[in-house]
């Protein structure tokens, strides 16, 4: 097979080793890379921090044209693009073609957002000492930003962190994960094709070890980092004096009120506790339901599961296939036994096939078991009965993530209350917290993060704002 090339500040380049990707389904290759050696990656470090000013005064029409030519090339490659996210990843076809319909939202989105990002002007003669003075208020870059990937989403949450990058006009390098690197690497030929000044990007699939070199350099003022809580949190310990986003874990909720659509809630739950195998940060994990329709909503819900299609990725009707590795599968399956052991029930699933766990239902679940306080990662749900919404918004809030909450209710004054009272980031009402919009603001409280994503609140966070005060005017 061709070794490809990485993306060294715009440029293809070849290092003096090379990984192998395999699919989680099969264990076939599904492409090799060449790896960066540490002298490459210091030129990629240079390069972004060189072009930081350059970057910046992009004027907008070039940021913007940029980021709408990757948008558009995007979904013209999307059936390419969908197969390689399922190969690399093991996500089912029909995820990673949602996932590259997301892309091409995000790009675009950027492009328009740039189009946008005029800042503000302030009237001072509020006062008569200010007479004749006017503040034009603009968000400045950081500078460079380190985009540090996860392998759940390889496309869609690179574009998150290097959408806004360009938007504001900041220099960014990519650290995909090492399962997944291949999307990235892609998106970095689509970058390759805009006019967009070298130095501007690189993707460096180095190993995890290798990050705290590009973490730790100065030249990197900016850390945007998605993946687990312990590792994001130490690396925020390491760089106290960097900007930092933390998108983070979860253990997402979704409430049932005895009021709700229970089919809807049904269906909608277990598509999206088991949606890419459970491994979404806002896949649903915990399932909290008002004691009047508990027997109900379960006797809707075991069919829902055992309807799923499971199987190999590739084929268009699968739901539901592997998780990322078999070590990855054998930890989940250990959490199950480990709740099961301490009283846990198995409604449903419970059984592993190497890298495929099969969707699993739980109910009875010991407050201090993993599955219910951390982040389970995989195909697996928990019931908690709650005798009523107090209990049951309680219940939510019963955990050290916070990232987002569903709630399935008709209630408008349920709705608010759970706007008002839940410790997360999003809720998202008559539907699983599993929803995400591209532009909507998307981050959490508590373990579950620092800042937020979506391209507005990304480019927000990418920048501060700085003041010029013209004086002498006839206002
Ligand atoms: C995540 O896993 O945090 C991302 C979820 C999404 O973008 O849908």
């Amino acid at each position: 097979m061709d070794v490809r090339t990485f993306w060294l500040a715009g440029r293809p380049a070849t290092g003096d080793s090379e990984l192998i990707v395999t699919n989680p389904h099969d264990g076939r290759e599904v492409g090799r890379h060449s790896v960066p050696t540490d002298a490459q990656v210091e030129e990629a470090i240079a390069a972004a921090h060189a072009v930081a000013g350059q970057a910046a005064a992009l004027p907008v029409h070039v940021r913007a044209e940029a980021l709408a030519h990757i948008s558009r090339r995007i979904a013209e490659r999307a059936d390419e693009i969908a197969h390689l996210i399922t190969a690399e990843n093991g996500k089912p076809i029909l995820w990673a073609r949602g996932e590259v319909t997301r892309a091409v939202a995000t790009f675009r989105f950027a492009a328009e957002e740039a189009r946008r990002w005029s800042g503000s002007v302030q009237r001072l003669d509020t006062e008569p000492t200010a007479a004749g003075r006017l503040a034009y208020v603009s968000r400045v870059p950081y500078g460079p930003v380190l985009a540090i990937t996860p392998f759940n989403f390889p496309l869609n949450l690179v574009a998150h962190k290097v959408a806004p990058a360009i938007a504001v006009g900041a220099p960014v390098i990519v650290k995909p994960a090492p399962a997944t690197p291949l999307s990235s690497l892609l998106l970095g030929d689509l970058l390759a094709e805009t006019d967009l000044p070298a130095g501007m990007f690189s993707v460096l699939p180095v190993a995890n070890e290798r990050a705290a070199a590009l973490v730790q350099d100065p030249r990197l003022p900016v850390v945007s980092f998605t993946g687990s809580a312990p590792v994001g949190y130490s690396i925020a310990d390491q760089i106290p004096r960097k900007h930092v986003t933390l998108e983070l874990g979860g253990n997402a909720a979704a409430v049932v009120l005895a009021d709700a659509d229970l089919d809807w809630a049904a269906q909608r739950i277990a598509l999206y506790s088991n949606y890419q195998a459970g491994q979404s940060c806002i896949a649903v994990q915990r399932v909290i339901v008002e004691q009047p329709i508990y027997d109900a909503f379960v006797e809707r819900l075991l069919p829902a599961v055992s309807s799923l299609v499971t199987g190999d990725p590739a084929d268009e009707k699968t739901q539901v296939g592997p998780l990322v590795s078999e070590s990855a599968a054998e930890r989940v399956e250990a959490w199950v036994q480990e709740a099961v052991a301490a009283g846990a029930k198995v409604l449903a699933g419970g059984t592993r096939e190497g890298t495929s766990f099969a969707p699993t239902v739980l109910s009875d679940v010991p407050q201090d078991a993993k599955v219910a306080r951390e982040e389970v990662f995989g195909p697996v749900m928990i019931l908690q009965p709650a005798a009523s919404i107090d209990e049951a918004y309680a219940m939510v809030n019963d955990s050290k993530y916070g990232l987002q909450a569903g709630v399935f209710t008709r209630s408008l004054d349920a709705a608010f209350r759970a706007n008002r009272e839940l410790e997360v980031g999003g809720v998202i009402i008559g539907d699983a917290p599993s929803y995400r919009a591209d532009q909507m603001p998307y981050g959490g409280v508590k373990d579950s993060g620092i800042g937020r994503e979506g391209l507005h609140s990304a480019m927000a966070d990418l920048t501060y704002e700085k003041v010029m005060v013209v004086t002498g005017l006839s206002l």
